[in-house]
């Protein structure tokens, strides 16, 4: 399902941002990263889109913003952001287990609201599977709102994509 979000409120995590510094995210992240991904049973695409090569090539790029927020020195929440230009987009936005229900999935949503805002982007985006309930509880939390009455058409070159 596709959630969109329209920017006229944020996800709202003001004292958050002082609770849960963010950083941007780089190519030495990229086992802390998966090893996140792991630990919060995030699908993601080792041979596709999430490789290594492909994550360094992307995350300097001009249409990302790949923020962490870190505990300890240790990598404890993530949020791979896109845009096309017209929309931004929120990918693989992930929390350790261990902190979870501690704003810092908030606070990363806001982080990239924020930076979508100021490139000029005011509609924010994601997917979200159908199965997923606690995501769709806290994006709609967070001021999304669902259109079931869009579909996701794909085409790609392998099932790894
Ligand atoms: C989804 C996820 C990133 C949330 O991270 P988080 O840091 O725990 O979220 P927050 O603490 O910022 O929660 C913000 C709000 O969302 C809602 N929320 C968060 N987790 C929830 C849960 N399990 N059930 C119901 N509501 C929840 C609450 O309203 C919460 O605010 P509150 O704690 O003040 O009540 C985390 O659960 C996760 O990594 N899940 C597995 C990976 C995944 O499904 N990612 C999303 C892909 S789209």
């Amino acid at each position: 399902m596709e959630q969109v979000r329209h920017a006229s409120k944020r996800a709202g995590a003001s004292e958050e941002h002082l609770r849960h510094p963010v950083r941007s995210l780089t190519a030495e992240d990229y086992d802390a990263l998966v090893a996140l991904w792991e630990d919060a049973g995030l699908p993601y695409r080792p041979h596709g889109r999430d490789a290594r090569a492909r994550i360094a090539r992307e995350i300097d790029g001009p249409c990302s913003a790949f923020l962490g927020v870190e505990r300890d020195g240790r990598l404890v929440g993530a949020v791979l952001g896109t845009h096309d230009g017209r929309k931004g987009w929120i990918n693989r936005l992930a929390v350790d287990p261990k902190h979870r229900r501690e704003g810092i999935g908030r606070t990363l949503v806001a982080a990239l609201e924020a930076h979508f805002a100021a490139l000029d982007i005011h509609i924010v985006a994601c997917h979200i599977e159908d199965w997923n309930a606690t995501s769709r509880t806290i994006f709609e939390q967070f001021g999304y709102r669902p259109h079931p009455d869009i579909l996701y058409f794909t085409k790609r070159d392998s099932a790894e994509t």
